[in-house]
């Protein structure tokens, strides 16, 4: 699978988002990374569907990952699906039936996904793997932009990998949280596929040179994630959609 960058409008400028998720694509993004946050599953309170329906009006054609940090998760799931969410992942201690909400996520044409907390084991996927699009692994706690990675992600990147390769379908392992130019080969290595940044993007003076220099980086890891070397040449403009 070729590696994604997903830039995290978490540390965008609220004030011109639609601007700044459109250059960010242009820079080279592939997917748009959209944070849901509750103030009650998580300390913080975002964005929600009207945000991301107003992207799509705005002319945004790539795909949104949403990332709902939000306790029940249910109740907004057809929403976000409405507003044009292309992957929508979930915290399972969110969900008081995980199994349902990863059905009623692909019901409404989404793609799903299960989110594991730095502290959370991965058993949650002995029963799900095969009904996932995603897997996100954590490498800071929700809530905020700007933490620092936490190293023990590696190792349980590497272990999501590891079953994500022996289900045998094609899941996408993401990695969220901290990720600068310095750690996404680390995070590569380890297993990693799709990487979110959020600070590291959007508070750089240049968008396109740090999702470069991350994609060289992500190239020079030779991550079991990696499915084909990148290599700027094909890079898409980032307008296609997948759903
Ligand atoms: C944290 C969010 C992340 C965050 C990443 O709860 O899920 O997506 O915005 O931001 P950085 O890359 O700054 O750690
Ligand atoms: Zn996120």
């Amino acid at each position: 699978m070729q590696p994604w960058i997903a830039p995290s409008i978490l540390s965008a400028d609220f004030a011109r988002l639609g601007a700044e998720v459109e250059e960010v694509l242009e820079a080279g993004a592939d997917l748009v990374h959209f944070d849901v946050m509750d103030n009650h599953y998580v300390p913080n309170l975002t964005i929600g569907p009207m945000v991301c329906e107003a992207l799509r009006k705005h002319g945004i054609a790539a795909p949104i990952d949403v990332h709902l940090m939000v306790r029940p998760v249910d109740r907004i799931v057809p929403d976000f699906a409405a507003a044009g969410a292309t992957f929508i992942t979930f915290h399972p201690e969110a969900s008081e039936h995980v199994d349902r909400t990863i059905a009623l996520i692909r019901e409404h044409g989404c793609r799903p996904g299960l989110v594991f907390n730095p502290a959370t084991p991965l058993d949650h996927l002995d029963y799900t793997l095969d009904a996932l699009d995603m897997v996100l692994i954590m490498s800071v706690n929700p809530g905020f932009g700007g933490q620092q990675f936490i190293p023990t992600t590696l190792r349980k990147l590497a272990d999501a990998r590891a079953r994500i390769a022996a289900c045998g379908r094609e899941v996408r392992l993401e990695v969220d949280g901290g990720i600068k130019t310095d750690n996404v080969a680390a995070a590569a290595a380890a297993g990693a596929d799709t990487f979110v940044a959020g600070s590291a993007i959007f508070g750089s003076g240049d968008y396109a040179e740090t999702i470069r220099e991350m994609r060289r980086q992500i190239a020079g890891a030779g991550g079991k994630g990696r499915g084909a070397a990148t290599s700027i040449g094909d890079r898409r403009s980032g307008t296609r959609r997948i759903r």
